[in-house]
Protein backbone atom coordinates (compact mmCIF):
# COMPACT_ATOMS: atom_id res chain seq x y z
CA UNK A 1 0.00 0.00 0.00
CA UNK A 2 1.48 3.78 -1.22
CA UNK A 3 2.43 5.95 1.93
CA UNK A 4 0.29 8.80 2.03
CA UNK A 5 2.00 11.23 4.84
CA UNK A 6 5.96 10.69 5.52
CA UNK A 7 8.54 11.75 7.95
CA UNK A 8 11.95 10.68 7.42
CA UNK A 9 14.35 12.13 10.19
CA UNK A 10 11.99 14.51 10.88
CA UNK A 11 13.23 17.16 13.64
CA UNK A 12 11.83 20.47 14.82
CA UNK A 13 13.36 23.01 17.09
CA UNK A 14 11.21 26.30 18.24
CA UNK A 15 14.21 29.04 18.13
CA UNK A 16 16.89 27.78 20.37
CA UNK A 17 14.70 25.91 22.70
CA UNK A 18 14.83 22.05 22.99
CA UNK A 19 13.84 20.15 19.74
CA UNK A 20 9.91 19.84 19.89
CA UNK A 21 10.68 16.62 17.54
CA UNK A 22 13.51 14.40 16.40
CA UNK A 23 14.29 11.48 14.63
CA UNK A 24 10.80 10.89 13.57
CA UNK A 25 10.63 8.01 10.84
CA UNK A 26 6.98 7.55 9.62
CA UNK A 27 4.50 6.27 6.95
CA UNK A 28 1.12 6.54 7.31
CA UNK A 29 -0.71 4.45 4.32
CA UNK A 30 -3.41 5.20 1.98
CA UNK A 31 -6.69 4.19 3.28
CA UNK A 32 -5.99 3.94 6.83
CA UNK A 33 -7.35 6.09 9.92
CA UNK A 34 -4.26 6.34 12.07
CA UNK A 35 -4.61 7.25 15.79
CA UNK A 36 -1.78 9.86 16.54
CA UNK A 37 -1.37 9.32 20.53
CA UNK A 38 1.20 11.15 23.16
CA UNK A 39 1.45 13.21 26.24
CA UNK A 40 0.85 17.18 26.64
CA UNK A 41 3.59 18.62 24.68
CA UNK A 42 5.04 15.27 22.57
CA UNK A 43 4.82 17.15 19.50
CA UNK A 44 1.44 16.16 17.86
CA UNK A 45 0.20 19.21 16.84
CA UNK A 46 3.84 20.00 15.57
CA UNK A 47 3.66 16.89 13.32
CA UNK A 48 0.46 17.58 11.73
CA UNK A 49 1.39 21.47 11.06
CA UNK A 50 4.39 20.31 9.39
CA UNK A 51 2.89 18.14 7.62
CA UNK A 52 1.01 20.64 6.31
CA UNK A 53 3.52 23.37 5.97
CA UNK A 54 2.45 25.34 8.69
CA UNK A 55 5.65 24.61 10.44
CA UNK A 56 8.90 24.25 8.54
CA UNK A 57 11.39 21.43 9.34
CA UNK A 58 14.72 21.75 11.40
CA UNK A 59 16.11 18.52 9.67
CA UNK A 60 14.57 15.80 7.81
CA UNK A 61 12.05 16.04 5.07
CA UNK A 62 8.32 15.09 5.35
CA UNK A 63 5.90 14.67 2.14
CA UNK A 64 1.83 14.83 1.93
CA UNK A 65 0.50 12.99 -0.53
CA UNK A 66 3.22 13.00 -2.34
CA UNK A 67 4.14 16.39 -2.06
CA UNK A 68 6.90 17.85 -0.18
CA UNK A 69 5.15 20.80 2.33
CA UNK A 70 8.14 23.08 2.46
CA UNK A 71 8.20 23.21 -0.99
CA UNK A 72 5.23 23.11 -1.89
CA UNK A 73 2.53 24.34 0.93
CA UNK A 74 0.23 25.54 -1.49
CA UNK A 75 0.10 21.80 -3.09
CA UNK A 76 -0.09 20.59 0.46
CA UNK A 77 -3.06 22.53 1.61
CA UNK A 78 -4.98 21.49 -1.18
CA UNK A 79 -4.44 17.33 -0.34
CA UNK A 80 -5.09 18.03 3.21
CA UNK A 81 -8.55 18.59 5.87
CA UNK A 82 -7.77 19.98 8.66
CA UNK A 83 -9.10 20.66 11.76
CA UNK A 84 -7.17 22.72 14.23
CA UNK A 85 -6.77 22.08 18.23
CA UNK A 86 -8.77 24.63 18.66
CA UNK A 87 -11.86 26.19 16.45
CA UNK A 88 -10.76 28.74 14.25
CA UNK A 89 -14.51 30.15 13.26
CA UNK A 90 -15.33 33.63 12.50
CA UNK A 91 -17.37 34.68 15.48
CA UNK A 92 -19.84 37.05 13.24
CA UNK A 93 -20.50 34.81 10.44
CA UNK A 94 -23.18 32.36 10.35
CA UNK A 95 -22.56 28.46 10.15
CA UNK A 96 -24.42 28.94 6.66
CA UNK A 97 -21.47 31.70 6.04
CA UNK A 98 -18.34 29.53 6.85
CA UNK A 99 -20.09 26.94 4.07
CA UNK A 100 -20.87 29.43 1.45
CA UNK A 101 -17.26 31.14 2.30
CA UNK A 102 -15.29 27.99 2.40
CA UNK A 103 -16.93 27.05 -1.03
CA UNK A 104 -15.14 29.72 -2.63
CA UNK A 105 -11.70 29.42 -0.92
CA UNK A 106 -11.39 25.79 -1.64
CA UNK A 107 -12.02 24.51 -5.11
CA UNK A 108 -13.63 20.88 -4.45
CA UNK A 109 -15.46 21.80 -1.76
CA UNK A 110 -18.67 20.15 -1.38
CA UNK A 111 -21.56 22.92 0.21
CA UNK A 112 -24.41 20.68 0.26
CA UNK A 113 -22.14 18.11 2.09
CA UNK A 114 -20.95 20.46 4.85
CA UNK A 115 -24.75 21.97 4.93
CA UNK A 116 -25.86 17.89 5.52
CA UNK A 117 -23.80 17.14 7.69
CA UNK A 118 -24.00 20.34 10.12
CA UNK A 119 -27.88 19.07 9.78
CA UNK A 120 -27.14 15.68 11.01
CA UNK A 121 -25.53 17.20 13.90
CA UNK A 122 -28.43 19.37 14.57
CA UNK A 123 -26.44 22.74 14.80
CA UNK A 124 -28.79 25.61 13.37
CA UNK A 125 -27.06 26.65 10.28
CA UNK A 126 -28.16 30.23 10.86
CA UNK A 127 -26.50 30.64 14.11
CA UNK A 128 -23.52 32.57 14.47
CA UNK A 129 -20.54 30.88 15.36
CA UNK A 130 -20.23 33.01 18.72
CA UNK A 131 -23.70 31.73 19.71
CA UNK A 132 -22.31 27.67 19.61
CA UNK A 133 -20.72 25.82 22.68
CA UNK A 134 -16.79 24.85 22.03
CA UNK A 135 -18.10 21.33 21.39
CA UNK A 136 -20.86 22.45 18.79
CA UNK A 137 -18.22 24.62 17.06
CA UNK A 138 -15.73 21.64 16.86
CA UNK A 139 -18.25 19.80 15.16
CA UNK A 140 -18.88 22.77 12.75
CA UNK A 141 -14.60 22.62 12.40
CA UNK A 142 -15.13 18.59 11.65
CA UNK A 143 -17.93 19.25 8.63
CA UNK A 144 -16.42 21.53 7.27
CA UNK A 145 -13.10 19.41 7.07
CA UNK A 146 -14.87 16.67 5.89
CA UNK A 147 -16.90 18.36 2.98
CA UNK A 148 -12.88 19.81 1.45
CA UNK A 149 -13.41 15.92 -0.14
CA UNK A 150 -9.67 16.33 0.42
CA UNK A 151 -8.02 12.80 0.19
CA UNK A 152 -6.06 13.46 3.66
CA UNK A 153 -8.10 14.21 6.94
CA UNK A 154 -5.37 15.48 9.68
CA UNK A 155 -7.48 16.20 12.71
CA UNK A 156 -6.07 18.00 15.64
CA UNK A 157 -7.80 16.44 18.65
CA UNK A 158 -11.01 16.64 17.09
CA UNK A 159 -13.03 14.67 19.93
CA UNK A 160 -11.67 16.93 23.22
CA UNK A 161 -14.75 19.05 23.58
CA UNK A 162 -17.24 16.52 22.04
CA UNK A 163 -19.81 14.95 24.74
CA UNK A 164 -19.48 11.18 24.53
CA UNK A 165 -22.44 10.49 21.91
CA UNK A 166 -21.00 13.30 20.00
CA UNK A 167 -17.76 11.46 19.97
CA UNK A 168 -19.89 8.58 18.72
CA UNK A 169 -21.41 10.48 15.85
CA UNK A 170 -18.39 12.26 14.87
CA UNK A 171 -16.45 9.05 14.53
CA UNK A 172 -19.69 7.25 12.69
CA UNK A 173 -19.60 9.89 10.20
CA UNK A 174 -15.47 10.67 9.54
CA UNK A 175 -15.48 6.79 8.96
CA UNK A 176 -17.92 6.53 6.59
CA UNK A 177 -16.69 9.55 4.20
CA UNK A 178 -13.16 8.25 4.48
CA UNK A 179 -13.87 4.71 3.69
CA UNK A 180 -16.52 6.23 0.78
CA UNK A 181 -14.20 8.57 -0.58
CA UNK A 182 -11.14 6.10 0.11
CA UNK A 183 -9.22 9.00 1.73
CA UNK A 184 -6.94 8.84 4.47
CA UNK A 185 -7.32 10.21 7.88
CA UNK A 186 -5.06 10.82 10.78
CA UNK A 187 -6.63 11.96 14.08
CA UNK A 188 -4.90 12.86 17.55
CA UNK A 189 -6.40 12.29 20.57
CA UNK A 190 -5.71 11.66 24.09
CA UNK A 191 -8.99 9.10 24.64
CA UNK A 192 -7.63 6.19 23.46
CA UNK A 193 -11.05 4.08 24.18
CA UNK A 194 -12.72 6.46 22.04
CA UNK A 195 -10.91 5.79 18.72
CA UNK A 196 -10.27 1.87 18.96
CA UNK A 197 -13.03 0.89 16.91
CA UNK A 198 -12.73 3.45 14.63
CA UNK A 199 -9.14 3.42 14.00
CA UNK A 200 -6.95 0.57 12.28
CA UNK A 201 -3.43 1.99 12.70
CA UNK A 202 -1.65 3.34 16.16
CA UNK A 203 1.52 5.82 15.89
CA UNK A 204 2.74 6.55 19.92
CA UNK A 205 4.86 10.04 19.86
CA UNK A 206 6.77 9.92 23.57
CA UNK A 207 8.99 13.04 24.16
CA UNK A 208 9.60 14.11 20.88
CA UNK A 209 10.10 10.49 18.68
CA UNK A 210 8.35 7.72 17.61
CA UNK A 211 7.63 5.35 20.36
CA UNK A 212 4.89 2.95 18.06
CA UNK A 213 3.94 2.48 14.68
CA UNK A 214 2.13 -0.34 13.89
CA UNK A 215 -1.81 -1.82 13.12
CA UNK A 216 -4.17 -1.60 16.02
CA UNK A 217 -4.47 -5.50 15.23
CA UNK A 218 -0.77 -5.96 15.70
CA UNK A 219 -0.70 -3.60 18.99
CA UNK A 220 -3.33 -6.11 20.37
CA UNK A 221 -1.46 -9.75 18.92
CA UNK A 222 1.71 -8.56 19.76
CA UNK A 223 1.27 -7.18 23.92
CA UNK A 224 -0.19 -8.87 26.87
CA UNK A 225 -0.66 -7.58 30.61
CA UNK A 226 0.95 -9.43 33.66
CA UNK A 227 -1.35 -8.68 36.40
CA UNK A 228 1.78 -7.83 39.13
CA UNK A 229 5.29 -5.60 39.29
CA UNK A 230 7.79 -5.21 36.80
CA UNK A 231 9.85 -7.79 39.01
CA UNK A 232 7.25 -10.29 38.81
CA UNK A 233 6.82 -10.03 34.97
CA UNK A 234 10.44 -9.93 34.38
CA UNK A 235 10.62 -13.35 36.26
CA UNK A 236 7.68 -15.14 34.54
CA UNK A 237 8.63 -13.62 30.95
CA UNK A 238 11.87 -12.96 31.10
CA UNK A 239 13.95 -9.26 30.25
CA UNK A 240 13.20 -9.00 26.50
CA UNK A 241 9.41 -8.83 26.81
CA UNK A 242 9.41 -6.24 29.12
CA UNK A 243 7.99 -2.99 28.20
CA UNK A 244 6.40 -0.86 30.92
CA UNK A 245 4.64 -1.26 34.08
CA UNK A 246 2.20 0.87 35.20
CA UNK A 247 -0.65 1.23 37.74
CA UNK A 248 -4.67 0.08 36.93
CA UNK A 249 -7.16 2.13 37.76
CA UNK A 250 -7.56 1.00 41.54
CA UNK A 251 -3.80 1.50 41.77
CA UNK A 252 -2.69 -2.65 41.76
CA UNK A 253 0.51 -3.05 39.35
CA UNK A 254 0.05 -4.34 35.75
CA UNK A 255 3.10 -4.38 33.68
CA UNK A 256 2.82 -4.51 29.74
CA UNK A 257 4.87 -7.20 27.96
CA UNK A 258 5.78 -8.10 24.36
CA UNK A 259 3.74 -11.51 23.51
CA UNK A 260 5.97 -13.83 21.06
CA UNK A 261 4.63 -14.08 17.69
CA UNK A 262 5.08 -17.68 17.71
CA UNK A 263 4.09 -19.44 20.80
CA UNK A 264 5.27 -23.58 20.57
CA UNK A 265 2.18 -25.86 20.81
CA UNK A 266 1.22 -26.40 24.51
CA UNK A 267 3.28 -23.47 25.68
CA UNK A 268 0.67 -21.20 28.25
CA UNK A 269 0.91 -18.01 27.35
CA UNK A 270 2.17 -15.17 29.18
CA UNK A 271 -0.62 -12.88 31.44
CA UNK A 272 -3.87 -11.91 29.99
CA UNK A 273 -4.82 -9.55 26.69
CA UNK A 274 -3.86 -6.19 26.38
CA UNK A 275 -6.58 -3.27 25.88
CA UNK A 276 -5.24 -0.75 23.46
CA UNK A 277 -5.18 1.84 26.05
CA UNK A 278 -3.11 -0.50 28.36
CA UNK A 279 -0.45 -1.15 25.03
CA UNK A 280 -0.30 2.95 24.75
CA UNK A 281 -0.12 3.14 28.28
CA UNK A 282 2.90 0.68 29.00
CA UNK A 283 4.75 2.28 25.85
CA UNK A 284 4.93 5.90 27.58
CA UNK A 285 5.64 4.70 30.60
CA UNK A 286 8.62 2.72 29.09
CA UNK A 287 9.00 6.39 26.91
CA UNK A 288 9.44 8.21 30.57
CA UNK A 289 11.39 5.32 32.02
CA UNK A 290 14.16 6.23 29.05
CA UNK A 291 14.24 9.42 29.56
CA UNK A 292 14.65 9.17 33.41
CA UNK A 293 17.30 6.97 32.60
CA UNK A 294 18.68 9.01 30.14
CA UNK A 295 18.84 12.17 32.39
CA UNK A 296 20.32 10.32 35.25
CA UNK A 297 22.91 8.77 32.84
CA UNK A 298 23.80 12.71 31.68
CA UNK A 299 24.32 13.94 34.96
CA UNK A 300 26.47 11.57 36.40
CA UNK A 301 29.13 11.89 33.30
N1 LIG B 1 5.22 28.07 18.48
C1 LIG B 1 6.00 27.45 19.37
N2 LIG B 1 7.09 28.06 19.89
C2 LIG B 1 7.89 27.44 20.78
N3 LIG B 1 7.70 26.18 21.22
C3 LIG B 1 6.63 25.51 20.74
C4 LIG B 1 5.72 26.10 19.81
N4 LIG B 1 4.75 25.18 19.51
C5 LIG B 1 5.05 24.09 20.24
N5 LIG B 1 6.17 24.27 20.97
C6 LIG B 1 6.81 23.27 21.86
O1 LIG B 1 6.96 22.05 21.13
C7 LIG B 1 6.63 20.93 21.93
C8 LIG B 1 5.55 20.11 21.24
O2 LIG B 1 4.34 20.87 21.21
P1 LIG B 1 3.02 20.34 20.50
O3 LIG B 1 2.01 21.43 20.58
O4 LIG B 1 3.36 19.82 19.16
O5 LIG B 1 2.61 19.11 21.46
P2 LIG B 1 1.26 18.25 21.49
O6 LIG B 1 1.69 16.81 21.51
O7 LIG B 1 0.34 18.68 20.42
O8 LIG B 1 0.68 18.62 22.93
P3 LIG B 1 -0.87 18.69 23.43
O9 LIG B 1 -1.27 17.27 23.74
O10 LIG B 1 -0.78 19.52 24.68
O11 LIG B 1 -1.69 19.33 22.36
C9 LIG B 1 6.23 21.48 23.30
O12 LIG B 1 7.32 21.35 24.16
C10 LIG B 1 5.91 22.94 23.04
O13 LIG B 1 6.23 23.73 24.15
MG1 LIG C 1 -1.52 19.48 20.39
Amino acid sequence: MTAVLEAHGFGKRYRRRTWALRGVDLTVPGGSITALVGPNGSGKSTLIRAWIGFERATEGRLSTGGVDPQRNRKGAVERVGYVPQSPSLYRDLTIADHIVLAGTLRAGFDQSMAAGYVERLSIPLRARASELSGGEQAQVGLALALATRAPILLLDEPLASLDPLARREFLHLMVEAVRAAGATALLSSHVITDIEQACDRLVVLGKGHTLLDLSVAEALAHHRIVEGTAEEAVAQGGRDAFVGAFPAPAGEPLTLVRAPVVTPAGTPQLGRAATLEEVVIGHLAAGRRRAIDAATAEAAA
